[in-house]
């Protein structure tokens, strides 16, 4: 069955059954809450109209032992169909995150952060009740305590403006030209999540390319940033209704590369060695290296020694020395050499020998 970048008709339980084990790098659910809103309830803004919230037969269950039974189900076939280092996000509400949880750690995910999505504008507490409920929750799990699940650390930070990337991410709820309407102008979904939400995560916890899993697609947001941003995905929903506002939704959807997609921040530079630098002539047996205050030491073995007051030692032993460092350190951080009469940091050095590498 091709599954990649398709939509999948049916129970999500049945159809996860036949799709094949370890497919998957990364799952967003955004499954039903169980908000348990009383049947005929109406809630009534603050001017007096009707506040449409979830009561669809979807998010029905007889009670709160069944959610669990479905979720435990659930969430045993995406650990089925999850590779060894894939990870999930969970999005819920106070109404069913706790059970989530509990089960997320019986099936043997491992937690890795929890974050409050908060919401910028959220849906006030009508009658003036209790606190506003402003946030959801999201669980990033791992397969296990042990695999390598994908982090892009340092995409996050450059989101973040150059700050560390915390666990309190705060948008607005989906609304305006992003909210999908069917073809009475009426909201076609109830609870249809920001993209921006979605941009982060995927930007936060997958690869270029990778194959994501949601196993409730609803309007398929999951699906269109997952486009958008270069990755595959596949979509499971049962309603005919969503799956075709969905589906040409992600016809629409053009992907868009750049640095954040690509993850460039957090690619790891290519490892090269001293003597592959002194071979390639990047280096000289014999040519003196300097700290910042000009004093300075010979490279005299490929495998980077260098002769400092007539002992030969690793180039990182004679920075911590010159340095007058204890610890030791790293010589690229510290040491200079001669070119065209200017002192060039050696780190500099390797780096335009990386490039050259990489053009080979
Ligand atoms: C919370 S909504 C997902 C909304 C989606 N993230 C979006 O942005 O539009 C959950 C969706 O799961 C679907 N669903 C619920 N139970 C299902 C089941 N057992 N099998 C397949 N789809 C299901 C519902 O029809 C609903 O569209």
């Amino acid at each position: 069955m091709n599954f990649v970048n398709k939509i999948l008709q049916g129970d999500t339980i049945e159809v996860m059954k036949n799709l094949p084990e370890k497919s998957f790098d990364f799952c967003f659910a955004d499954p039903p809450y169980f908000m348990q809103i009383e049947e005929g309830k109406k809630l009534f803004r603050v001017e007096g109209t009707e506040f449409d919230g979830c009561d669809d037969d979807w998010d029905k269950f007889a009670s709160m032992d069944s959610y669990k039974d479905f979720t435990r189900k659930w969430l045993c076939e995406v650990r089925r169909l999850l590779k060894d280092n894939g990870s999930i996000c969970v999005i819920s509400g106070m109404q069913s995150i706790y059970e989530i949880g509990s089960i997320l750690r019986e099936l043997g995910f491992w937690v890795i952060n929890d974050i409050i999505w908060k919401k910028t504008n959220p849906t006030p507490n009508f009658g003036g009740t209790r606190l506003n409920n402003s946030h959801e929750t999201l669980l990033w799990a791992s397969k296990s305590k042990k695999a390598k699940f994908t982090f892009n650390y340092k995409t996050g930070k450059f989101l973040n403006g150059g700050k560390q990337m915390g666990s309190i991410w705060e948008f607005p709820v989906c609304s305006g030209n992003e909210r999908l309407k069917d073809d009475d102008d009426k909201k076609l979904h109830n609870t249809q999540k920001p993209e921006a939400l979605l941009y982060r995560v995927i930007a936060l916890f997958t690869h270029m390319d990778d194959l994501i899993l949601d196993p409730f697609g609803g309007t398929m947001t999951t699906g269109a940033v997952a486009k958008r941003m270069g990755r595959r995905f596949t979509m499971i929903e049962r309603d005919s209704k969503y799956i075709s506002y969905g589906q040409r939704r992600l016809d629409t959807v053009v992907p868009v590369i750049t640095d954040v997609e690509n993850a460039v921040f957090d690619q790891k530079p290519l490892k090269v060695s001293v003597k592959e630098m002194v071979e390639a002539g990047y280096f000289h047996i014999g040519e003196e290296f300097f700290n910042k205050h000009g004093e300075k030491a010979i490279l005299v073995e490929a495998t980077g020694k260098l002769d400092y007051h007539n002992k030969t030692k690793s180039m990182h032993e004679v920075a911590a020395e010159m340095m007058g460092q204890e610890r030791r350190v790293n010589a690229f951080d510290y040491l200079f050499v001669l070119r065209d009469g200017k002192m060039v940091s050696i780190d500099e050095i390797r780096n335009l020998y990386r490039k050259m590498k990489i053009k080979q």
